[in-house]
């Protein structure tokens, strides 16, 4: 691990958006307990050359929860305050076609455009609405398991922790079936390509596809609209001014990569954890009355995104004893601040019982994840149904040769082979 003491602002402590380390993939959290024993904001080198700006880690949830909540002080948009907002993205700079990284998302602006758009959608995400689909989760989650049940045997994420989430996200939002395994394909680049200086010809290629597609689908929902999400984006879009057509392109990019990539870590990871932890599994398959705690749990521990996307200070300002110039970066780490040790006795022990008053793994503020109520939900069904099926369920590989992917804004499983 490249690290060393140093912590004068402008020099290098140490890298975090390089995925090279093999510890980093493994454990990244004990690089978090690192950063956070140089305290709760950290300088970090800023992930591009050349620049003369100072990054930032901040480590801990006091710093964090201020940062996401400080609207006034800290951005999510750059060209705000004057900074390039394609700063080093994986952009499809030839291209007219709306990208995720490229366009505008509730994401990646402040208020008031953010509310509008976030205010457009929230109806079908409300716990209320969420809570009407569970039979069809459930039904969801059955058919996979029912595919695989007579084998013994399946890839815990490619059979089940990927379909699922994809699945409900694409019934809800009317992404036909045949696309779904292509989807795939784009989302993989695309959690791949996320964050500040990862510029990759392969990403922007499957980036230009994924916003084709998507532009694609949008003409044909016109020609032929059904009851689903994106049929109701385009009524609203074409009543007038509450939404462009390229924020709609945009909206749903968003929708389908998040509404699926970050489940299925939920899920994959967890079932991971939980493996790795044959005491918190009996527990769990002794009462599993305890599956929503232990979701609450799994996100807190190893929770699918280590950071929220990046901010800027909008103004120079003191945080955590540092000084922070206008227009520097400043990176939350959410997968640090759910282990600080002064909010939460024995961090680093997963406890699937544990009463939790507050994690981040959702984030903070007004970008709260929008479909934590969703998630919630899948994550509950997904962990019930399959140790209520296949109470058995073991590893079918030796521990050591269960890949991740890494990236700094989500870690996930690559594949995990299991029995039951
Ligand atoms: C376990 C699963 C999930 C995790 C851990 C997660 C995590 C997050 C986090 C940390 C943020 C805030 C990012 C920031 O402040 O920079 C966020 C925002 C968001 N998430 Fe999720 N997410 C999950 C599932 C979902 C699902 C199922 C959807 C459904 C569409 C979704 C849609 C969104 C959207 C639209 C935003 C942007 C909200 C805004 O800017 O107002 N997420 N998510």
């Amino acid at each position: 691990m490249n690290i060393s003491d140093q912590t004068t602002p402008g020099e290098a402590a140490f890298n975090p958006f390089s995925g090279d380390s093999a510890a980093l993939v493994e454990n990244p959290f004990a690089l978090f307990e690192l950063l956070r024993s140089m305290g709760a904001v950290v300088p970090i080198p800023f992930p591009l050359p050349g620049m003369d700006r100072q990054a930032w880690a901040i480590t801990r949830m006091e710093e964090v929860v201020q940062v996401l909540k400080d609207h006034a002080h800290f951005t999510v948009d750059p060209s705000s305050i004057g900074v390039n907002s394609l700063l080093g993205r994986n952009t499809a700079e030839t291209s007219d076609t709306p990208t995720f990284f490229t366009s505008k998302t509730m994401l990646s602006v402040d208020e008031p455009d953010h509310r509008r758009l976030r205010l457009l959608v929230s109806k079908a995400f409300t716990p209320r609405y969420i809570e009407s689909l569970r039979p069809r989760v459930q039904e969801i989650a059955d058919e996979l398991l029912d595919r695989v049940q007579d084998q013994g045997q399946m890839d815990l994420i490619k059979d089940y922790a990927y379909p699922l989430p994809i699945n409900v996200i694409s019934e809800m939002l009317g992404v036909p079936h045949a696309d779904r395994a292509q989807i795939r394909v784009w989302s993989e680049a695309l959690a791949r390509g996320l964050g500040i200086g990862k510029r990759d010809p392969e990403v922007t290629t499957h980036m230009r596809a994924f916003g084709e597609y998507v532009t694609r689908l949008v003409a044909d929902k016109r020609l032929q609209p059904a009851d689903d999400l994106i049929s109701h984006l385009i009524v609203i879009e074409e009543e007038g001014d509450r939404l462009s057509e390229t924020e709609m392109i945009s909206m749903l990019t968003l929708l389908i990569f998040a509404g699926h990539e970050t489940t299925s870590n939920l899920i994959g990871t967890g079932t991971l954890m939980l493996l790795d932890h044959p005491d918190q599994l009996e527990r769990l398959k002794s009462d599993l009355s305890l599956v929503p705690a232990a979701v609450e749990e799994l996100l807190r521990y190893s929770g699918p995104a280590n950071i929220a996307g990046p901010r800027f200070a909008t103004e120079d300002i003191e945080l955590g004893g540092q000084q922070i110039k206008k227009g520097d970066l400043i990176i939350p780490f959410l997968g640090s601040a759910n282990h600080d040790e002064s909010q939460f006795t024995q961090p680093d022990e997963l406890d699937i019982a544990r009463t939790i008053s507050r994690h981040l793994a959702f984030g903070q503020g007004i970008h709260t994840c929008l479909g934590a109520p969703l998630a919630r939900i899948e994550g509950d069904i997904a962990f019930t149904t399959l140790l209520k099926r296949m109470p058995n369920l073991r590893f079918s590989v030796p521990r050591e040769s269960v890949a991740w992917h890494y990236a700094l804004v989500s870690r996930s499983v690559a594949s995990l082979p299991v029995a039951f």
